[in-house]
């Protein structure tokens, strides 16, 4: 059974043009050129697999990728577009896997989706458990952008303008909890569009803490794929983990 209100059931319809006009499916060579390098014709698991966005062109360079996601209807559209890659319905925040991969990587900030510390903390370790010896986990994360929050707890930014389409994003901020939680409001011709989610952000200092609690340490961090330098304008953070040396 799949939860309606998931982040996942409620993209998957819209989740092609939702990632082709926020410039997602066009840095996708981008992304798999930087993922291969570090599973070669080896073995990789994706944490929130999606449609196969990454995915599919991953194992199409003859990496053996697994994935798992919670929605059933994303897991349907990455069934349609390939049978090379053997994905499975569970939540990554709670997950066991038997076989040990090369990689275990989770894109497009997929872990905040976990929006509490507790479960992303334990989707760190099920990811450490999960590498082999070398193995190495990693975790492309927006960094969080609070300033138009600070003294209000409400913020909307427009996401998109364009010919066709306009995008919105409402937040209310949860400091307590530091949950962003948001509707995005897609209008495209006549038609109005609302997609609700939550997340919990993380800045890149907690999450080296959090993934130290797993048994995990740094050991590389880029501003983007290209492996450009993260540096204090960097909208994102590209971050490579290895287990940590006994
Ligand atoms: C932002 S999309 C990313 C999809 C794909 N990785 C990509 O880069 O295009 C997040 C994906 O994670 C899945 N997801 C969200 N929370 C999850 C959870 N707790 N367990 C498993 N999958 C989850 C959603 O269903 C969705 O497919």
């Amino acid at each position: 059974m799949c939860d309606k209100l998931s982040y996942g059931e409620i993209y998957a319809p819209i989740y092609e043009k939702y990632t082709t006009v926020q410039g997602k499916v066009a840095e996708v060579d981008e992304t798999v050129a930087f993922l291969e390098r570090y599973c070669s014709r080896g073995s990789a698991l994706e944490l929130g697999i999606g449609d196969g966005r990454v995915a599919v062109p991953l194992s199409e360079r003859g990496v053996k990728v697994e994935g798992i996601d919670n929605s059933c209807s994303m897991l349907q559209i990455l069934a349609k577009r390939t049978d090379l890659i053997k994905a499975w319905q569970g939540d990554i925040g709670h997950f066991k896997s038997e076989q040990r991969y090369n990689m275990v990587y989770c894109v497009y900030s997929t872990f905040t989706l976990l929006f509490t510390r507790e479960a992303q903390i334990a989707c760190l370790r099920s990811a450490a458990e999960a590498l082999d010896h070398e193995g190495v986990l990693v975790l492309e994360l927006g960094v969080p952008s609070l300033d138009p929050l600070v003294g209000g707890q409400k913020t909307t930014t427009a996401r998109l303008v364009d010919d066709e389409n306009t995008i919105l994003n409402v937040t209310v901020h949860d400091p307590l909890n530091q949950n962003l939680v948001s509707t995005l409001l897609w209008f495209s011709g006549t038609s109005v569009r609302r997609l609700p989610q939550r997340v919990r952000y993380v800045y890149h200092q907690e999450l080296d803490t959090m993934a130290e609690c797993a048994g995990l340490e740094l050991a590389e961090r880029w501003g983007d794929w290209a492996r450009g330098a993260f540096t204090e304008r960097s909208e994102r953070h590209i971050s490579v983990y290895r287990r940590c040396s006994p």
